[in-house]
């Protein structure tokens, strides 16, 4: 690839997904003394004087590989610092995502740069760790972990989610980690506001939250929208339920809601809804506590031992108390704590059921 000269360049950027959504579109670069197996780069280029750029994306694009870009979606401006044979390089980069028309050819398809060279262009898959190669901008890792899905209609995306659960239950409950300090004393926390009585737990998963609440001294009602864990635990010999907070009778009444890790596959709309039907099985003064996780917006992400695509939506503080206050819940407070992977933060919210 050409090194610009210029000390800091403005680019457009785009992540192209496939139409199977687990691959996007990237050039292949040849071997630098930092990347001595080649790197990965995403489509785009350089915004001339006067142009927007959007319209610096789309005409990269046209004049790279010959394509147009249907339901081009806006999504960060990233900065990427980085060296190429020990050269320096500076971007600020408006990243994109968007379809390809059409789309580049499984193998074969070749880039051709302003200068005249070429490049490979390949897919590059959304498992992390199938990826032999770096990506630049490095930044963008994070957004392909997010990436919006325009063709799938709400209902598919949670089906979509449940079915990534129900057949990698097995991976995620082999692979589900050991309570770390932080959510032993938020289950600790729960177990003394709650003091003593009857909680429900939505998606509990493989169970571990479930048996350190009871360890704690509650009694725990197993739920989950997944059947393949709640098999899990009737086989393990616990009284489970497959319910879907959104539609199914809840039971109740409970004196607490636990839901760790839950309630970020529902839409910013079932979220209302849920959290006010949780209320409604909830003695007055019962506790909530939710994790989720923080940030704008929503997407797809293939991360951890569930390989298929999980729906997520992000939520921002003011958001998310503003949403459990009109579901009648008070919130005690909302905690901002690091995630396991990428980068991520959560926020733990611990509520009151307004009488
Ligand atoms: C990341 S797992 C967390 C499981 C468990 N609480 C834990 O901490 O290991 C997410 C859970 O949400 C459930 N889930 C997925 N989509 C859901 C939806 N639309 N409504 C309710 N639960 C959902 C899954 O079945 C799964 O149990």
């Amino acid at each position: 690839m050409a090194v610009d000269s210029a000390p800091i360049r403005v680019k457009a950027m785009l992540i192209a997904p496939n139409e199977e959504f687990d691959a996007h579109a990237v050039s292949l670069l040849p071997p630098t003394a930092e990347n001595p197996d080649g790197y990965h780069r995403l489509i785009g280029g350089s915004v001339e004087p006067g142009e927007t750029h959007e319209q610096a994306l789309r005409r990269e694009v046209e004049e790279e590989i010959g394509a147009q870009v249907e339901e081009l979606q806006f999504l960060a401006c990233v900065e990427s610092i980085f060296t190429i044979d020990g050269r320096l390089g500076h971007e600020i980069v408006f990243l994109y995502t968007g379809r390809l028309d059409p789309l580049p050819a499984e193998s074969g398809a070749v880039l051709t740069e302003g200068d005249g060279s070429t490049a490979p262009i390949v897919w590059r898959s959304f498992h992390e760790q199938q990826v032999p190669l770096p990506l630049y901008p490095s930044d963008a890792v994070a957004w392909v972990h997010r990436l919006p899905r325009n063709d799938l209609g709400r209902d598919a995306a949670r089906a979509e989610t449940v079915q990534a659960y129900e057949s990698n239950a097995d991976a995620y409950a082999d692979n589900a980690p050991d309570l770390n300090e932080p959510m032993s004393t938020n289950l600790d926390r729960f177990a003394s506001l709650v003091g003593d009585g009857r909680v429900v737990e939505i998606g509990s998963g493989p169970g571990r939250d479930a048996l350190a609440l009871e360890a704690r001294g509650l009694t725990v009602q197993r739920t989950d929208i997944t059947p393949a864990f709640v098999k899990r635990l009737i086989d393990a010999g616990y009284d489970a339920k497959v319910v879907d907070p959104l539609r199914d009778d809840l039971g109740g009444p409970y004196r607490g809601v636990w839901a760790n890790a839950v309630l970020l596959h529902l839409s910013r709309p079932e979220m209302a809804i849920v959290l006010h039907r949780l209320r409604q099985v909830v003695v007055d003064g019962g506790v909530l506590m939710c994790t989720l996780k923080e940030g704008a917006g929503d997407g797809w992400s293939r991360h951890g031992s569930v390989q298929a695509a999980r729906h997520f939506t992000f939520w921002r503080e003011q958001q998310l108390r503003e949403v459990l206050e009109a579901a009648g819940w008070t919130p005690i407070d909302v905690q901002h704590s690091p995630g396991r992977k990428l980068e991520e933060q959560w926020l733990n919210v611990m509520a009151r059921a307004s009488s």
